[in-house]
């Protein structure tokens, strides 16, 4: 029997590699740290594929890891990577490989006469596989679709979220450096790198999902891989409706706000849905608008045909070739987008993006990070101000008042569930002060005895400010009865 993934060793561990496959010098492959002796195309594939290192037994589910267990599998390993043949392998789809491997490993239990039965070997197959071709002991959490975040704290603590509550699972990784592989595993593939010279790095899984690393010295516990993931099922404005993240009222006026091309500007703290309420709101944009979005890692889902995603580069090893959100924002002003969209609005590029509501960008969105309308409102401000342009802060409040028109305030409650809290116009100035009315609010009113908060979406009864700008699009009468 030959197997495909297989390599020929020459002192033969195992007896059954019948035949002297592509002759490759043997690599201890168990020893990550060793360059490859084969030739450089294997040697990439190797590097891409070299199993980090072992994961610990509590990957599998079960939490007590005898060290004779440990050492048993481990002595597999070896001797397994001694016949593997990595560079084979890699091309083999995951069953075909698991197959193999699962043989083999029973091949190895027969000849050295070890204590490992079916099921063991089973579990034992897959974590190798799920290391040689995956994500190591993050593959089940992957998989799982009720998780939304995975946090990696370190070698030994791995949280998830499921329905907004979060919990610690039983998985472990071996050292930090078991972590720190895995970490880089996922940075190479979009051509980021992260060590401990540029120990900060965001990333996106193949599948889409966002992440960020952060290594020592800056994370003391530990190299730190915060995963979220990319939702298969799409939130829209009408599902968030029908979970209680928004009220029917609520859903309808946004619906408008999108159609007649307000500036929207969404904000919330982190993981409170900004992303997803821009991704839902930007779901209604018309089919024949051209749309360019800009993020420093590319996580919006626009359904449009015409959408041209942009992102960020980090400067390179010399420090050079930085593309940031600025360079991008002003770029976009010049490729004539109908509507631009920033994923998160960190830093001077608020201007840019002022600049671009300001001059015919209408229906323009962005999201910050901020804790209350107010509160987004002054970020703003100070986010112009890293731009390095002196203006009085009259100046950049008259220019924030007529850039946007609508901040939407997200927040993840302490039910876990997500709720607009408030729908808040910018109408004018007052001397040196922004006038802001809210259009709706939610009312907290007590808990449920399942644990779920209770409270209103109320809506304040203000006449909105941009009835006008709903006549001319003839939605006038409908945002009236959904106030
Ligand atoms: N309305 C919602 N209902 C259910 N899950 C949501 C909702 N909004 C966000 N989530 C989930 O919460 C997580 C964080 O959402 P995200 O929009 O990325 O937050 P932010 O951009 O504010 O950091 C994601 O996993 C997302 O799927
Ligand atoms: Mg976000």
């Amino acid at each position: 029997m030959v197997m495909f993934g297989r390599r020929s060793t020459g002192d033969a561990a195992s007896t059954a590699v019948s035949q002297p496959a592509t002759v490759q010098p043997a690599v201890p492959a168990n020893d990550a740290s060793k360059p490859a002796a084969a030739s450089s195309a294997n040697k990439a594939a190797e590097d891409r594929l070299k199993p980090v290192s072992l994961p610990s037994d509590s990957d599998a589910g079960s939490n007590k890891v005898s060290a004779e267990a440990s050492t048993t599998k481990d002595k597999i390993y070896t001797l397994l990577m001694e016949q593997i043949d990595l560079s084979t392998a890699s091309r083999l789809p995951r069953e075909d490989l698991k197959r193999q491997i699962i043989d083999i490993i029973g091949e190895i239990v027969m000849e050295q006469k070890l204590l490992l039965n079916q099921v063991e070997q089973q579990q034992l197959a897959n974590q190798i596989v799920d290391d040689m071709l995956g994500l190591g002991p993050l593959e089940p959490l992957l998989q799982d679709e009720s998780i939304t975040d995975i946090m990696v704290n370190g070698a030994s603590q791995v949280y998830v979220e499921r329905k907004g509550k979060l919990t610690l699972t039983d998985i472990k990784f071996r050292d930090n450096q078991h972590v720190m592989s895995i970490a880089q595993r996922i940075v190479t593939a979009v051509g980021r790198r992260v060590d401990e010279s540029s120990p900060i790095c965001d990333a996106r899984l193949m599948d889409g999902s966002r992440v960020n690393v952060i290594a020592p010295p800056l994370a003391i516990r530990g190299c730190s891989i915060s995963i979220r993931k990319f939702s298969k099922k799409k939130i829209t404005l009408d599902i968030m409706a029908a979970q209680g993240n928004i009220s029917e009222n609520v859903c309808k006026v946004l619906k408008i706000a999108g159609a007649v091309r307000l500036n929207i500007i969404i904000s919330g703290g982190t993981g409170s849905g900004k992303t997803t309420l821009l991704n839902a709101l930007s779901q209604l944009i018309d089919h024949g608008e051209r749309i360019v979005t800009i993020e420093d890692a590319a996580e919006l889902q626009l359904q449009q045909p015409h959408v041209v995603p942009l992102e960020t580069r980090p400067a390179n090893l010399e420090g050079e070739g930085e593309i940031n959100m600025r360079d991008l924002v002003k770029n976009a002003l010049r490729m004539r987008p109908d509507r631009i969209i920033l994923g998160e609005v960190r830093g001077p590029e608020a201007m840019d993006m002022l600049q671009a509501m300001n001059t015919g960008h209408d229906g323009s969105m962005g999201t910050l990070h901020a804790n209350t309308p107010r509160e987004a409102l002054t970020r703003l401000e100070n986010m112009v101000g890293m731009a390095g342009i002196n203006l009085p802060s009259k100046a950049v409040r008259t220019q924030i008042t007529s850039a946007v028109n609508l901040i939407v305030q997200i927040s993840r409650m302490r039910d876990g569930v997500r709720r607009i809290t408030h729908v808040t116009e910018l109408v004018g100035m007052e001397g040196d002060v922004i006038v802001t009315q809210d259009l709706f609010h939610f009312e907290f009113q007590g808990e449920d005895d399942k644990g779920r908060l209770i409270g209103e979406f109320k809506s304040t009864g203000l006449r909105p400010h941009f009835i006008h700008t709903a006549a001319y699009f003839g939605l006038d009468k409908a945002l009236l009865e959904a106030m």
